[in-house]
């Protein structure tokens, strides 16, 4: 287990250097016993003429591997010819070309860091990317060594029925009470794409023919009380599959894809070539079981896994700091594919509102890094909303940049000049300049530079002029002091007094796009009278946007903008001013909502055109996002706030409120667009109705808890029994237990949904639920729904002003860090905003933190030496 004196050591990129060796072909041999577990590799090694080292030397990654023997050639290697610390593997006098064999064991009983290979439920699982096959044999563990992989896996026939590796069954048989089968996957891959899977899961099974006409066997392994919540998924790869021939060209290129859930997972899934891992959250969906989020978050996840196939497993990444090279691109892709298989506009908002306030508050605070950073020290910590989120949207504004055509030949020529190939995010970039003649030197500052950019826009009109002023900035971030301008894609159009887009150019043309390089720049456009800009349509870039609208102006952009974007960030901006006001001053709460009224009262009436769009559009933002505004931070303050506007806004349209709530109300259940938008346009109405105490409301929502078609009811109807603390919460708690104690997925969500009740009380209700027999800290899933959500979810309760939010989450980090570092490091991002905390709750946050660091692991410690050296 990793602890306080595991050396912390940094990698850079600057230090980047090709491997020594090669590894041609690994042929491997794991031998699963119970206790301990054996595994014999075989590399067949060879020089690398791209290496400035000479032969001789060898230097392998392994952790924490019980070495029975090693042998080089068929001979031997007696102790003095090679050394293991414990974590690198140096062995001398390698000849050029040769053969070194190893036999090591491994106890994945004990792993309960999830790396490498590990126990789930009974079954028994590998997790290797980032640097986890290094805990399972010794190899040169990183994505740059590309070698041929052949597994034979042995395990107990009736404990492990099934035994799964990459690529295609080639060999297998029968010892007593034992079997075997052995893996070959013919594509070259970095160990990180290695995947083993023994269990006795049962199957989902289908197939696919690919536009070239081949079929692929789809292979869906869950446990086997799960086998009726794959369907979902399956229909989800299928269309994955056919969109990636349609969009990108990209065809499947094994005869078998296997995806196996998994209780216990770090993250949300895998992409190892040709047997992709699953955290069960991610794969199974039962409309009695899963909400609609979480059939959407199936969808896009199977496709984003699926996608990585092309973009990180046939072009894959030189080192990790290119991360972002296939994760960016692939989030890209997967929200692209959702886009096209759901409502684009509602997609697009709802992408954008992740990232804002998700994104942002990580690139504006202790943790801010470049999408392509350039030093770590556990790669672990840099699988952010960074690499991932800003990552696609730098995807995204070359594919705007290039135009559709453009991109699809820059695509085709990425995946065809870096087939087999290990490479890098200026490679990626080097095909969208040479397809499109662009020179795109100064965007690719948006690779290096850390920090969200500030666009300040100012407008003036003179006779038929109409100009924009453009001044951009990059607030400094750590490490990076001084900032270069970016290159800002705006797109905009301009609105006469009745909300229509006039013509701006000679053509006729309703919108542009205007490219800010500079850090100060004007625009000019011959327009016939003063206009309301629509600026940044589509989130044309991930920036800040400043520009003094007017309450006027914004109610015109939310009623007649075309952009769906813009409208819900018109709404946003009407939502925080009112809110700002609130904040210390409740009070005015009443009047607050009575000046929005007419406006929302608009949108009300449209729902019935997109109620998925209106919803957004009629959601406040989070307590979080508002508390960002507000410095120092007053938890309680920004709570009262909100809560205010909420019961207000209630009040003063409770007949359009509960006209909506009837109005979506179904006799049947449907997957629907409209029927998935209607639950969430219903469930809304009911949470002002709730806020604002409404007659009747109580029994309405106790009705829907008690008969729901479908957990999307059930469990929002739950929710608003708990958060607003109606008549009955705490029986509906007890019968939702009592219903659903088997399905794990459901349980998380009973917790999370105690764990965001807005209040300081909560912390005593979770820290009591940590002693609830059903809470497990070896599963993230449920560390995640209990610890996570109040910490990121619920600020009113993590900052509670007695400082016991602050415990219940040092004690969590210190308990979850000794079971599992990468969870317990990602957990620590909880306490990011510790400078923007008033003396003394950052006094209190602190000395928690620090007693923690004195015994973190190398994960923990970085998160927890950046949160508390800040000093911003
Ligand atoms: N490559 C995976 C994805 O984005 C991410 C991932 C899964 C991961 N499990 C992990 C990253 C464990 C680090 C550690 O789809
Ligand atoms: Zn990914």
């Amino acid at each position: 287990m990793e602890g306080a004196n595991t050396a912390i050591t940094t990698t850079r990129l600057a230090d980047y250097q090709p491997p020594v060796y090669r590894v041609e072909q690994v042929t491997l041999d794991v031998d699963i016993h119970p206790g301990q577990t054996r595994v014999t590799s075989e590399l067949q090694l060879q020089h690398n003429p791209d290496s400035d080292q000479p032969a001789g030397e060898l230097v392998l990654n392994g952790e924490a591997l019980v070495i029975e023997s090693l042998n080089l050639d068929g001979e031997t290697l007696t102790q003095d010819s090679y050394h293991y610390d414990g974590h690198l593997l140096t062995v001398r006098d390698l000849p050029a070309q040769c053969v070194l064999t190893s036999v090591v064991t491994i106890e994945p009983e004990k792993n309960t860091a999830l790396e490498g290979l590990y126990q789930s439920n009974g079954m028994v699982c590998t997790q290797c990317e980032a640097e986890g096959f290094r805990r399972i044999t010794f190899f040169p563990d990183r994505p740059d060594v590309l070698a041929r992989f052949t597994t034979t896996v042995h395990a107990d026939k009736a404990t492990y029925p099934l035994l799964l590796s990459n690529g295609n069954p080639v060999d297998w048989g029968e010892e007593g009470t034992r079997h075997w089968v052995t893996w070959d996957d013919p594509f070259p891959k970095p160990c990180y794409l290695f995947a083993l899977v023994a269990g006795d899961l049962a199957c989902l099974e289908d197939s696919f023919n690919t536009a070239s006409g081949r079929p692929v066997a789809l292979r869906l392994y869950a446990e086997h009380r799960d086998l009726d919540k794959l369907d979902h998924a399956m229909q989800s790869l299928k269309n994955a599959m056919r969109w990636d021939e349609q969009t990108y060209g990209r065809e499947y290129d094994l005869d078998i894809y296997m995806i196996v859930a998994v209780s216990h997972f770090n993250m949300g899934a895998m992409e190892n070539k040709g047997l992709n891992i699953f955290n069960t959250a991610c794969v199974l969906a039962h409309p009695d079981t899963t909400t609609d989020a979480g059939f959407q978050r199936v969808e896009s996840v199977v496709a984003h896994e699926y996608f990585h196939n092309w973009s990180g497993n046939r072009v894959t990444c030189r080192d990790w700091f290119q991360l972002s090279l296939k994760e960016g691109f692939t989030v890209f892709r997967d929200q692209s594919f959702s886009a096209d298989m759901n409502s684009a506009a509602v997609k697009r908002v709802e992408d954008v509102d992740f990232l804002v306030n998700h994104q942002f508050p990580e690139d504006q605070g202790p943790m801010a890094h470049p999408v392509r950073p350039a030093e770590y020290q556990k790669i672990d910590n840099f699988y952010t909303l960074t690499i991932y989120e800003k990552g696609a949207e730098i995807v995204r504004m070359q594919y705007n940049l290039l135009g559709p055509e453009a991109f699809r030949r820059a695509s085709d020529r990425y995946f065809e000049q870096f087939d087999g190939q290990a490479v890098t995010c200026d490679d990626f970039v080097a095909c969208m300049e040479a397809e499109s003649g662009l020179d795109l030197s100064q965007f690719k500052r948006w690779y290096s530079q850390a920090g969200t950019p500030v666009l300040t826009v100012t407008d003036e009109y003179h006779e038929g002029q109409y100009t924009l002023h453009v001044r951009q900035h990059t607030p400094a971030t750590p490490g990076q002091p001084d900032k270069a301008p970016l290159v800002i894609p705006v797109k905009l159009a301009l609105l006469d007094s009745n909300g229509q887009a006039v013509a701006m150019d000679e053509q006729g043309n309703r919108e542009t796009v205007v490219i800010v390089d500079q850090s100060e720049q004007s625009f000019r456009f011959a327009v016939p009278e003063a206009v309301t800009p629509s600026l940044l349509r589509g989130f044309s870039a991930p920036v800040v946007l400043d520009y003094p609208y007017t309450e006027a102006q914004l109610a015109t952009l939310l009623a007649h903008d075309s952009d769906g974007y813009c409208r819900w960030n018109a709404a946003q901006r009407l939502y925080f001013s009112a809110l700002d006001r609130l904040v210390g001053d409740p009070g005015q709460a009443q009047s607050e909502a009575l000046a929005l009224k007419p406006v929302l009262e608009r949108v009300i009436e449209r729902a019935k055109e997109d109620p998925a769009q209106a919803a957004l559009l009629l959601t406040l933002p989070t307590e979080v996002a508002l508390g960002d505004r507000h410095s120092p931070l007053d938890p309680r303050a920004v709570h009262q706030a909100r809560r205010a506007l909420t019961g207000a806004l209630g009040q003063v349209l409770e007949e359009q409120w509960q006209a909506q709530q009837q109005a979506w109300q179904r006799q049947d259940f449907s997957m629907e667009g409209d029927a998935i938008g209607g639950r969430q346009m219903r469930l809304l109405a009911l949470g002002y109705l709730a806020a604002a105490g409404s007659a009747g409301v109580t029994e309405t929502v106790g009705e829907l808890f008690g008969h729901p078609l479908c957990m999307t009811e059930e469990l929002g109807a739950l929710r608003l029994l708990v958060h607003h603390g109606l008549p009955g919460a705490d029986q509906a708690l007890a019968d939702f237990a009592a219903r659903w104690q088997g399905e794990a997925l459901v349980m998380d969500q009973w917790f999370a949904v105690q764990a965001t009740c807005p209040g300081e009380d909560t912390v005593s209700v979770a820290s009591a639920l940590l002693d609830h027999p059903a809470f497990e800290w070896t599963l993230p899933n449920r560390v995640r729904a209990l610890v996570g959500t109040l910490v990121n979810a619920n600020p009113v309760a993590f900052h509670a002003a007695d400082g016991q939010g602050y415990r219940f989450f040092c004690e969590a980090l210190a308990r979850l860090d000794a079971i599992n570092p990468q969870v317990a490091a990602r957990l620590a991002n909880g306490a990011a905003r510790l400078r923007r905390l008033e003396p003394q709750r950052q006094a209190m946050l602190e000395k928690g933190l620090q007693g923690v660091q004195q015994k973190a692991s190398a994960n923990l410690s970085e998160v927890l030496s950046r949160i508390l050296t800040d000093r911003s």
